[in-house]
């Protein structure tokens, strides 16, 4: 046998966010292309985790995280989700929510299944469940508010379908489904036995007075739904690597042995940081956090409507797509490449949300930057041709 690449990592494609920011750093750019919020970490985490690391908190958790995380986590999930978990069966903490997704598909995702994406999708999902030689099927959402055809995700299941990925507030739209769309998603969950994967990592974002609705919250989805977040873009802390999943025990039971097994747990002093944040923070930093975040929406919403890139008003997240379609070129990728050539400034080009190249006429910003870069970034846009 001769030696070569696994069938598998032929699937994984370089993450073209990856690919724009080196060429951002090329020339010295903005790079609105990666979504790193550079905001310093609340201080009870921070403070949280140094205490642990000056108290030796040096060993491994129980593979599904520290206690006090759990419990924090399953308070958090009651008061703000609507969600009943029980922190000693139903709570993973898990290496981000990348880990937690990744071990979610391990436990319950075979070669073959299927799992259905809202359109444009985070690449992330679709790889991991790749990862796990599942399959991807798609349901396109269109804009102003990326809506669905309740009958095209019918036309989308299959005898192979397994689950639907769920993502609110979604990257990169910024869609948050409403109430009624989850009613439709969970109805068909329910007729056709599949799970939900929910991805609410941006449940804090969430614009103009709208409600984050979890789908593990509505009557009759519990059972079936794996709720995914983390802490990485609440706190500004997207290196530590702590986020978790909620299901049913039978389900979580699972999941947290792929945990364990993949990476035995998540860094134990950071998620004593994490746990004093979740425990301790009220409602007013969530509150400051939307609204800095509202600010950086308008600010970088302006400049790209006075640029001639009209955005699509995110909804939540901190992302905005933008019609670039007046910008030369023919693919997303030519569009965003003339883009950072003439101004400096790094988005995603579009079609690295689609499966079959559609969005070619969309750049992906990210606005989790400080304002000073922000605004430099809007005045550079402003000197677009
Ligand atoms: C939709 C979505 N899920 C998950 C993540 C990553 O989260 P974590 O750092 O918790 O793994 C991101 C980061 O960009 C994201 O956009």
């Amino acid at each position: 046998m001769a030696l070569s690449l696994s069938r598998r990592s032929d699937r994984i494609t370089q993450a073209e966010i990856r690919v724009m920011t080196i060429e951002c750093e090329k020339v010295g750019g903005i790079n609105l292309a990666q979504g790193v919020c550079d905001t310093q970490a609340p201080l009870p985490v921070r403070r949280g985790a140094q205490a642990a690391i000056d108290a030796g908190v040096n060993s491994y958790t129980r593979f599904d995280g520290l206690a006090e995380l759990r419990r924090a986590i399953a308070a958090k999930l009651r008061d703000y989700n609507g969600i009943n978990a029980d922190p000693e069966t139903e709570i993973t903490v898990s290496a981000g929510s990348t880990g937690a997704f990744y071990c979610a598909c391990l436990a319950l995702l075979d070669p073959g299944d299927e799992v259905i994406l809202f359109e444009p999708y985070y690449g992330y999902h679709l790889n991991t469940i790749e990862a796990v030689g599942a399959a991807g099927a798609y349901v396109r959402t269109h804009p102003p508010d990326w809506t669905f055809d309740p009958h095209e995700l019918q036309r989308a299941i299959t005898p192979r379908t397994k689950g639907i990925m769920v993502n609110t507030p979604a990257n990169p739209s910024g869609k948050v489904f409403t109430r009624e769309e989850m009613e439709i998603i969970g109805e068909a969950a329910r007729r056709h036995d599949l799970f939900i994967f929910t991805d609410e990592i941006y449940e804090y974002f969430v614009y103009d007075g709208r409600q984050h609705i979890s789908p593990a919250s509505l009557p009759g989805l519990a059972d079936r739904t794996i709720t995914i977040s983390g802490f990485s873009k609440s706190y500004s802390i997207t290196g530590w690597r702590v986020g978790y999943s909620a299901a049913e025990q039978r389900w979580a039971e699972v999941i947290g042995q792929m945990n364990d097994l993949v990476y035995v747990c998540a860094p134990a002093p950071l998620q004593a940081g994490v746990a004093r944040g979740v425990g301790g923070l009220d409602r007013s930093y969530y509150e400051r956090l939307l609204a800095e975040y509202g600010g950086k929406r308008e600010r970088i919403c302006r400049a790209l409507e006075a640029a001639g890139l009209p955005p699509s008003v995110p909804q939540g997240a901190y992302y905005v797509l933008a019609d670039v379609s007046r910008l030369p070129g023919t693919t997303g990728k030519d569009r965003a490449m003339f883009l950072l050539r003439e101004t400096g400034v790094a988005g995603v080009p579009g079609e690295a949300f689609y499966h079959d190249g559609a969005g070619d006429s969309l750049i992906r910003f990210c606005f989790a930057k400080a304002d000073a870069e922000l605004d430099e970034a809007c005045r550079r846009l402003a000197r677009l041709p």
